[in-house]
């Protein structure tokens, strides 16, 4: 038996991904742009073995036993590695263990968390280590999962076939250290529509989102990477508003409309606008993705005071288990001023409306982690 365990992280992007142009080979309809999350706070962690004694292919998620074979996009994942690897005549079969440190509940991709972990331990381990190809591996599993294959921040090229729909790293995570992400985590039971039927129907009946592909899109990308390039963050977070915006508004102008932000996410929006109307700059910028939870980008110098503020306006009833990740900043005054200025735009105080909140980072791409696996020797899950 051969083994190896990969973790890979989340991504969360500044211009959304929203639209297929082929929905067998996932090929989007507009390029997308995304910060990678840090490992050390939230991951995928699979560890993949392959034995020929194992009779048939069989995967643990999460600690339940799922069939592989109703899984369509997994079983052309495993197919498409099979036949791109060196191992490709032979008969090993495979053993997946997979498991996330979040809960799915968490409403975060963990999907693209999952498939670039699975892509990379796969082909890592079937030789497969050309990124470009492992990018494209990941895209069959989940469109999202192909930017998860990089660290820093990715851009995913729309193409318009399968071999040139591919992730490209547009800076790596040293670039910007400074970067910080803050989700907060809604309190929220509805369902939401998945990703795969939301866009669907948004491709065939909104009038707007060929406007979107078309025309905002290309100019965007162009405008955000100059923005990560030259460290500019009050123009990187102007960008990341409006998509997210312009992504919601796709799905209003969708028939039946979709709506993922929630009342609690509108009142982060207020919160976030009042905090940069005070300094007359964006000091933090909110992005969701297809549910209420806020992605908050923002630099180390507003964390302190951003967190405090938040810590204000989202009261809870938890202990220290209501911020996880890395620890929370020292809380901060705030002053009078912006106190006075927060209240005259009518933020409120909330009680329990968020779930927790989670204080991370961009991060680094998948590594293979030493001298931990999630299977024992006989290729099933410890
Ligand atoms: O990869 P999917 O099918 O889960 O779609 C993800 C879509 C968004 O998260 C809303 C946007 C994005 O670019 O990640």
């Amino acid at each position: 038996m051969r083994s190896i365990t990969v973790k890979a992280p989340v991504n969360i992007a500044v211009i959304k991904y929203w639209g297929k142009s082929d929905e067998k080979l996932i090929i989007p309809i507009n390029d997308s742009l995304s910060g990678t999350l840090s490992t050390d706070d939230l991951y995928a962690m699979t560890t993949v073995a392959v034995s020929e004694s194992f009779k048939g292919d069989r995967m643990w998620l999460n600690g339940d036993e799922t069939d592989i074979v109703a899984n369509k996009r997994l079983v052309n994942c495993l197919e498409q590695i099979r036949a791109r690897s060196r191992l490709a005549d032979s008969k090993y079969h495979i053993r997946i263990c997979s498991r996330n440190n979040f809960p799915t509940a968490a409403g975060l991709a963990s999907s693209a968390a999952g498939y670039a972990c699975l892509v990379y331990a796969l082909g890592t381990l079937f030789g497969i280590d050309d990124r470009r190809e492992l990018s494209i591996l990941a895209r069959m599993g989940s469109g999202s999962a192909i930017r998860s294959i990089y660290g820093g921040f990715v851009q995913w090229i729309a193409g318009d076939k399968s071999d040139n729909s591919i992730a490209e790293q547009v800076v790596d995570h040293k670039y910007w250290p400074e970067m910080r992400v803050v989700i907060l985590v809604v309190n929220d039971k509805e369902k939401e529509t998945g990703s795969t039927s939301g866009m669907q129907n948004s491709v065939q009946t909104s009038p707007l989102i060929s406007l979107r592909a078309n025309t905002v899109v290309p100019q965007r990308m162009k405008d955000i990477t100059e923005a990560i390039k030259k460290r500019d963050f009050h123009q990187f977070a102007m960008i990341t508003m409006r998509d997210s915006n312009q992504f919601h508004a796709i799905c209003q102008d969708t028939w039946p409309p979709i709506r993922y932000m929630n009342d609690i996410s509108w009142e982060i929006v207020r919160l976030v606008h009042s905090f940069n109307d005070f300094y007359a700059r964006n000091r933090v910028a909110y992005t969701f993705d297809a549910g209420p939870n806020a992605c908050l980008y923002l630099l180390d110098e507003a964390l302190p005071e951003f967190f405090t503020l938040i810590g204000q306006h989202f009261t809870t009833d938890q202990g220290a288990e209501y911020v996880r990740g890395q620890l929370p900043p020292a809380k901060t005054n705030i002053s009078a001023d912006l106190t006075a200025y927060v209240g005259s735009r009518g933020n409120k105080v909330h009680h329990n409306a968020l779930k927790y909140v989670i204080n991370t980072k961009v991060g680094d791409g998948p590594l293979v982690v030493e001298g931990e696996s999630l299977l024992n020797d006989t290729g099933l899950p410890k």
